[in-house]
């Protein structure tokens, strides 16, 4: 477990969703991922899978409180109306009393990347707040966001995210966001920790991972922990959730530097 700057406990892998299709898929992967260990998943409104994710969560069996659950507010939701009727779909698909995470996805609309957004995203913010300081959603954060986008909602609200979720892997490694981040304790997820499966292919990483004979999946998601981030790797195959969370290992600091410079 990582703590987030509310001392809320978070498990150092997550279960990605994006991309797995709603329905027999969704439902059957989360529900072997919740079979082979993973206790925190992660979707999304905008991934369509809510609904699935929340069938495998009740018929797993395993306790409510012994789960950790991320959801997201659409990344076109940039009022406080919006986000309040947004945030009430979510848990009407899920069917959960509360959400442990919840993210404003992206600072702009996912057809309208670089828009600004400002004034939008700190009416999200606020009623996200309120859902926060009402129990209802027990850390808020945001996904995507750079230095500035954090500093805009926090000037205007004085409240810090506990989470900013970003794109990072071996060869992406957002520095100049990380270390904003790790200077204000706002806690790194690491999404698309394999790259959406293109770091796999990398020459040095194949030759890596067979030094430490672990397979290039785990090299990659291990060097997430190693940089303390949560990595939420994705996959349908039962094997492969076996193996993502199999990596209890540790990459020396020079092969760390080697992966830093890809
Ligand atoms: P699949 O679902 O067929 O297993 P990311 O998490 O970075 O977005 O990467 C997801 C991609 O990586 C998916 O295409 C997934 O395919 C593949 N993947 C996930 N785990 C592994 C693994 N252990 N070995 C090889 N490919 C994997």
């Amino acid at each position: 477990m990582y703590t987030l700057s509310n001392n809320i406990k978070i498990p150092k892998i997550g279960f990605g969703t994006w991309q797995i299709p709603p329905g027999e898929i969704a439902y059957k992967s989360v529900l072997d991922a919740i079979k082979v260990g993973y206790k925190h998943i992660d979707t999304a409104y905008a991934y369509e899978n809510e609904q699935s994710v929340g069938k495998a969560i009740k018929d797993s069996g395993v306790n409510r409180d012994e789960l950790f659950i991320t959801s997201k507010l659409p990344s076109h939701i940039k009022d406080y109306e919006g986000t309040v009727k947004h945030f009430n779909l979510t848990m009407e698909n899920l069917g959960l009393e509360y959400l442990d995470l919840y993210l404003i996805h992206a600072p702009w609309p996912w057809d309208e990347i670089g828009k600004d957004c400002s004034q939008g995203n700190v009416l999200a913010w606020k009623a996200m707040i309120e859902f926060f300081k009402a129990g209802k959603i027990r850390a808020i954060g945001v996904s995507n966001f750079n230095k500035e986008e954090i500093e805009n909602i926090v000037k205007h609200t004085n409240f810090v995210p506990h989470v900013n979720q970003i794109q990072f892997h071996i060869g992406h490694t957002q520095n100049e966001t990380v270390s904003y981040c790790n200077k204000h304790n706002i806690f790194i997820e690491a999404y698309s920790p394999l790259g959406t499966g293109r770091v796999l292919k990398n020459e040095t990483v194949i030759e890596m991972a067979k030094k430490y004979n672990v397979t290039p999946a785990q090299l990659s998601i291990r060097y997430c922990l190693e940089k303390n981030t949560a990595p939420l790797p994705k996959t349908t195959s039962k094997d492969r959730m076996i193996e993502n969370i199999n990596v209890d290992f540790k990459i020396n600091v020079e092969d760390i530097k080697i992966l830093d410079e890809l």
